[in-house]
């Protein structure tokens, strides 16, 4: 027979106790700033019904992507790879029953075909923080104040972090007007803008001479620009600019200022309708984008019901952990365990127990030895776990009421009666 291997599947992650740790305190700081603007948990189910994402997550992730199969009731399913969908399934079905604008968040696990690498996985978990039925620029201005705050709450700094802003308002006029291209063609040099970075500049250029024939030049140059006002005139005076300027103007009150127009953004969902933006570390190690969103307006009436607008981003835990992990910005372990118990003798196990119990009540997590191992070896185990705390327990404690609870980073131990015990530990 084959012997099985301990690895996990191709691109997913176990996560022992030491990167849990660090995935809560992940998940912590996103669940907080999320809160501090009001914004309210949910979750949805992992499997959805493929044609959900047929609609308009865009071909490369339902083609290439997602991991799809044939339930035994013959139904086409899809483990999610990613949440937008789900969302908006969500706020169509309550539509009647909300109050609008939705605040919402979740942090669903998301699974992508992709080959593992540098900040991309197989399995990820994904912050996702959404409002819809918010029309005004304000809520873009929102939800990207979201996003930077997460960053300096986790002690990033301005400079090391860079938000890249477009607006496919500006793209779909650049396309259509500008460039006079057929909506297929739109869509193929959407694509093509969109894999820029990871193709060479000979290979760029072919096929977008491919595409835009004697508009080669026209297009290069459109493509260098990277200031608003240093677009062409009937550019700059399209919707999608003046709502590009609008919003940095509204960012730049909020003291945010590391934001940058970036036309070559194209975001690869076929969903998003306005704004749309990226989050990068300033860092070359981290290439990835930290973050990604932007406006959907048509998404909801996919559902065959009213229109309702929405905007969100999703912020990924494996690009975020690798950044912390570049700026020193990572917390070290620490075990939830505050107090291990050790025995002399295993007839002082239940006197141990009824003292974690007594402890317990007290708001001290405790394990107890239940073992008969030799002293020595116990209090190796509790350091070996990153217990802070250790008390041993024989006859003298038992008689006594004197307990030695010994600090395992310090060395240093002191002598308490049953009473002092919690707040010696636990303050
Ligand atoms: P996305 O750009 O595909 O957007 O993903 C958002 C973030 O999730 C990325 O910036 C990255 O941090 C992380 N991420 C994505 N794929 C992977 C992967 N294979 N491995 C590791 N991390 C990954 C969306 O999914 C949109 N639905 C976000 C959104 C919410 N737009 C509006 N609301």
């Amino acid at each position: 027979m084959k012997t099985l291997s301990t690895k996990p599947y191709k691109g997913t992650r176990d996560f022992y106790p030491e990167d849990q740790f660090i995935q809560n305190y992940i998940f912590s700081h996103m669940r907080r700033v999320a809160e501090q603007f009001g914004y309210s948990e949910y979750n949805g189910p992992i499997l959805e019904e493929t044609d959900l994402y047929r609609a308009k997550t865009g071909e490369e992730i339902v083609n290439e992507q997602t991991y799809s199969f044939t339930d035994r009731g013959g139904r086409d399913v899809t483990i999610r790879p990613e949440m937008t969908p789900t969302i908006a399934r969500m706020v169509a079905q309550k539509r009647k029953e909300l109050a609008f604008p939705v605040r919402w968040y979740s942090i669903p696990n998301l699974m992508r075909y992709e080959r593992p690498q540098r900040g991309r996985l197989r399995e990820h978990w994904q912050l996702n923080v959404d409002i819809f039925g918010a029309e005004s620029l304000y809520a873009e201005a929102e939800i990207i104040t979201i996003a930077h705050r997460i960053m300096t709450s986790f002690g990033a700094k301005q400079k090391n972090f860079l938000i890249r802003l477009n607006n496919r308002r500006l793209i779909n006029a650049i396309m259509q007007d500008y460039l006079s291209l057929d909506e297929k063609t739109a869509h193929k040099l959407g694509k093509l803008i969109d894999r820029k970075e990871k193709i060479k500049v000979t290979e760029f250029d072919t096929e977008l001479k491919k595409l835009v024939n004697k508009n080669f030049t026209k297009c290069k140059n459109l493509l260098a620009i990277n200031k608003i006002n240093e677009l062409p005139k009937e550019l700059q005076d399209t919707q999608g600019a003046r709502e590009l300027n609008e919003l940095i103007k509204i960012l730049k009150k909020q003291k945010i200022t590391n934001i940058t127009f970036d036309l070559t953004l194209m975001r690869g969902f076929d969903y998003y309708t306005g704004t749309v933006f990226e989050v990068f570390d300033t860092n070359p190690a981290n290439r990835r984008a930290l973050f990604g969103g932007g406006r959907y307006d048509d998404l909801v009436d996919i559902f065959g019901v009213e229109k309702v607008t929405g905007l969100g981003f999703g912020m990924g835990d494996v690009t975020m952990r690798d950044y912390l992990e570049t700026y020193g910005l990572l917390p070290k372990y620490r075990s939830v365990t505050d107090l291990y118990i050790c025995t002399f003798d295993e007839k002082y196990i239940d006197f141990a127990l009824e003292l974690a119990s007594y402890l317990r009540n007290q708001g001290v997590n405790v394990a107890v030895n239940l073992t008969s191992k030799k002293i020595g070896q116990q209090i190796k185990t509790a350091d070996k776990h990153g217990i802070p705390f250790i008390e041993c327990i024989g006859e003298d404690e038992v008689k006594s009421d004197k307990f030695k609870v010994k600090d395992l980073k310090t060395r240093k131990e002191k002598v308490v009666n049953k009473g002092g015990i919690a707040k010696l530990i636990i303050g």
